[in-house]
């Protein structure tokens, strides 16, 4: 398979790289909507991106971007309710959708709620089945692709480079299905059960995004890019299959 185009960014702030974010978010949205007329994007978890949902809630991008066209969804969700503190669907509520008064019908939220957790993962992937089957035309290069196609992944990583929640040697990095469910370890903070979207799933992606903050984390990516074929780490296995766009943060 072809590799991604990798591009790396480096910002001296958090703030900085938020607005270039912005900026590419904004011409990306645009060419997807003028090309199939929608844009699908799964939102990232943990704190880092609150900075960059609060950036993209305000103009320019607030107003600049058809956020009506955008259908959201997680990469993955810790097993807690959506009203929870450490809810990364409560994280965009509070500082992305709700702002912008995005509704509902494009919105698509892990349920949280369902037991046994299997089923929640697999009430997932029958959504995001529904709801691609219902947007993607036929002419979309990866309509017959077992995973539906998210034309943009927005990811993090931590420390010990995990992504989603796709932890460093777990059975998950090996599950084909779209969406695992990851029980929780001491290892991961918050230790929470969680669901979240699996490897061949995220590299079925026309784009995938990292926003990644913080001299220790700028030093394990630093450690495998350019090359992450070098790297085994979960984060450095996203390999989408058009863009791979790297934004650090000091
Ligand atoms: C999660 C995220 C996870 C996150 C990293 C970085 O649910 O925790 O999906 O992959 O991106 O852990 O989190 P911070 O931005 O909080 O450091």
């Amino acid at each position: 398979m072809e590799k991604p185009r990798l591009e790396i960014n480096r910002f001296d702030s958090l703030t900085q790289c938020c607005t270039a974010i912005g900026s590419f978010l904004q011409v990306f949205i645009q060419s997807s909507i003028d090309r199939q007329g929608y844009c699908t994007i799964a939102l990232p978890g943990g704190k880092t991106p609150t900075t960059l949902l609060q950036s993209l809630s305000r103009p320019p991008f607030s107003t600049t971007v058809r956020w009506s066209k955008v259908f959201f969804f997680f990469g993955d969700e810790r097993i807690v309710p959506l009203d929870h503190p450490d809810s990364n669907f409560g994280m965009a509520q509070r500082n992305l959708l709700s702002p912008l008064s995005i509704t509902g019908d494009h919105v698509f939220s892990m349920p949280v709620a369902t037991r046994p957790y299997a089923t929640a993962a697999r009430q997932y992937q029958e959504t995001m089945a529904k709801v691609f089957g219902a947007l993607t035309s036929r002419e979309h290069p990866y309509a017959e692709a077992e995973y539906p196609a998210f034309d943009l992944i927005l990811l993090g990583m931590g420390a010990d480079g995990h992504t989603a929640s796709l932890f460093p040697g777990h059975q998950a990095l090996h599950q084909k299905e779209w969406v695992v469910v990851v029980e929780a370890e001491q290892a991961m903070m918050p230790p929470l059960p969680r669901l979240t979207m699996t490897l061949p799933l995220i590299n079925n992606a026309d784009t995938a995004l990292f926003l990644v903050s913080g001299a220790e984390k700028i030093r394990l990516a630093e450690s495998f890019l350019p090359n992450p074929s070098s790297s085994c780490l979960p984060a450095a296995l996203v390999r989408p299959r058009q863009r791979l766009l790297w934004y650090l943060a000091d």
